[in-house]
């Protein structure tokens, strides 16, 4: 099971070496929230933030953009540092064409659904993509509780995808008292914001924990 610490639970008065920790604690990915207060009601950081933090690990950047529009800032986000760069379905009326402009870039493209989204929308993109951000909390903040009707959900993504190059993601109140539920069902990856950045244990712990938890 891979594990992608969400930097927006760190502590933002010293973002570059709350990266470097949590690569350092054992991090596969780093999952970059990015919220433009129009998609989702809260607005976090965008490029130059990214930027600013990209020297601070080599780790592949998970960028989540949570905004809309999405499309006119692609390129900036490429240039920024993103690896894996994430677009919500539901803020892209063109999102096939996101997609290919972001394999384009020579990144790996991500689709992200909110939870009351039918995963139904992925169909058309299972062979242009390489991400699939199932959301397990209605996007905007971190903290909130894992809703449990998604694990179905998480169930049928993981048919759908069907042996594809595609890897399964999971975001929004994964802990160590679920992530077996949530890998049992077909995740690859899941994000952590609080169960890392918020418990006092230190960082390796908090990743150890979930890694073992997840079975
Ligand atoms: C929510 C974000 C999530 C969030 C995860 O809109 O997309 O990545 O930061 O934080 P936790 O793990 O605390 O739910
Ligand atoms: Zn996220």
């Amino acid at each position: 099971m891979k594990i992608a610490p969400s930097i927006l639970s760190a502590d933002f008065a010293k973002l570059g070496k709350e990266v470097a920790a949590v690569d350092a604690a054992g991090a596969d990915y780093i999952h970059i929230d990015v919220m433009d207060g129009h998609f989702v009601p809260n607005l976090t950081f965008g490029p130059p933030i990214i930027k600013a933090v990209r020297a601070s690990s080599d780790k592949p950047f998970d960028v989540h953009l949570m905004i809309d529009p999405a499309a006119p800032y692609l390129q900036e986000y490429a240039d920024a540092g993103a690896d894996i760069i994430t677009v919500h379905a539901e803020a892209d009326k063109h999102i096939h064409r996101s997609v290919q402009v972001i394999r384009g870039l020579g990144l790996k493209a991500g689709v992200s659904i909110n939870p009351g989204t039918d995963e139904s929308v992925l169909a058309p993109l299972l062979d242009d993509i390489d991400l699939i951000l199932v959301m397990t909390v209605n996007p905007g903040f971190g903290g909130q509780s894992f809703i449990p009707s998604q694990l179905e959900k998480i169930r049928r993504v993981r048919a759908m995808i069907d042996g594809r190059a595609i890897e399964l993601e999971v975001d929004g109140g994964v802990k160590p008292d679920n992530i077996k539920s949530i890998a049992d069902a077909g995740a690859d990856v899941v994000v952590a914001g609080s169960a890392v950045f918020g418990g006092d244990g230190g960082y390796e712990a908090a990743i150890n924990a979930l890694r073992a938890a997840a079975g």
